[in-house]
């Protein structure tokens, strides 16, 4: 695996490779097995894998945490190699945004709910990274967890919409063997508070249930039901549950035969944690 930290070295690197199937996975480092699950599908479908390692800091609120997110290139270059990554691209801020920025990527409606509510500036950070990454690598394929639902659905827009030649591959959310999704975020927890996070797996999975059983008959009791499960857990306090309609994130009245997200957002102390299943009919 070859490790480059320039645009120009990388754009060199990939040119005699233009004829073949190159695969993208963007991630942010402090890499586990959700990171690596998208690594593994890339190697199925792509000739040459390529990952980015760059905390951006575009996507980062002023009061988030940037500064603390975890990092350990050593650490990610060893499990990048040992998954079958050919190509990591590593760039400093100043390679990715020499200058200050006054070209931005911003994808409307979509970003507008959900973590785009709550975290503003968000998802235009998003994607005008992974626009630069795109422009950069030139993939055919690249790769997001559904981890990040709304992250999937906004780069599928972006793709749509401005014509990038890239097939968006939606991987499923990876989870410790007790339901929690993982996150390079999980480490912020404590021992109290990753007990009590489970409760994020535990109330999405039985409203999924639910759901299949037809128990509710609107989003709003749904909601309710998952908003109840998780206040069980003093630790918790929620940024957001709803039920929204998939990939499109309209709100949705009575639950029809459509396919549907319901997606959390839950502090457990200063870290923030989200979770989402999807519902695409009774299974
Ligand atoms: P990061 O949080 O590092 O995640 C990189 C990719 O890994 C994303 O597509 C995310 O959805 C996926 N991922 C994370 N946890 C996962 C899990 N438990 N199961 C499956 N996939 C998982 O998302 C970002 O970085 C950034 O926003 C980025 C797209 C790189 C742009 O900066």
């Amino acid at each position: 695996m070859k490790i480059t930290h320039t645009i120009e070295e990388l754009r060199q690197t990939l040119k005699p490779y233009r004829q073949q199937t190159v695969g993208l996975v963007p991630t942010m480092g402090y890499l586990h097995e959700g990171h690596l699950s998208l690594v593994k599908r890339a190697r199925q479908e792509c000739d040459i894998v390529v990952m980015s390692i760059f905390v951006n800091p575009l996507q980062f609120g002023p009061q988030e945490d940037l500064d603390r997110y975890p990092r350990d290139l050593p650490r990610d270059a060893a499990l990048a190699e040992k998954a079958g990554v050919d190509f990591l691209f590593h760039p400093t801020v100043e390679e990715m945004y020499p200058t200050p920025t006054h070209t931005q990527i911003i994808v409307s409606e979509v970003t507008e709910v959900l973590c785009g509510a709550s975290r503003p500036g968000h998802f235009a950070g998003v994607t005008t990274v992974v626009g630069k990454l795109f422009h950069i690598v030139m993939p055919d394929r690249a790769y997001f967890g559904l981890k990040d639902a709304q992250q999937v659905a906004v780069i599928e827009q972006m793709v749509q919409d401005l014509n990038f030649p890239i097939t968006v591959v939606a991987c499923d959310i990876v989870r410790e063997s007790d339901g929690l999704a993982l996150s390079s975020r999980n480490v912020y927890l404590s021992p109290e508070e990753r007990k009590q996070a489970l409760i994020l797996s535990q109330a999405l999975f039985a409203a999924k249930e639910g759901l299949g059983q037809g128990r509710w008959k609107t989003a709003q009791e749904v909601n309710h039901f998952v908003r109840k499960t998780i206040e069980t857990q003093p630790l918790a306090v929620i940024d957001y549950v709803e039920t929204l309609t998939y990939p499109t994130l309209q709100p949705i009245d009575q639950l029809t035969d459509q396919p549907m997200i319901v997606a959390v957002a839950v502090y457990f102390g200063r870290t923030r944690l989200i979770d989402n299943i999807l519902f695409v009919g009774r299974e």
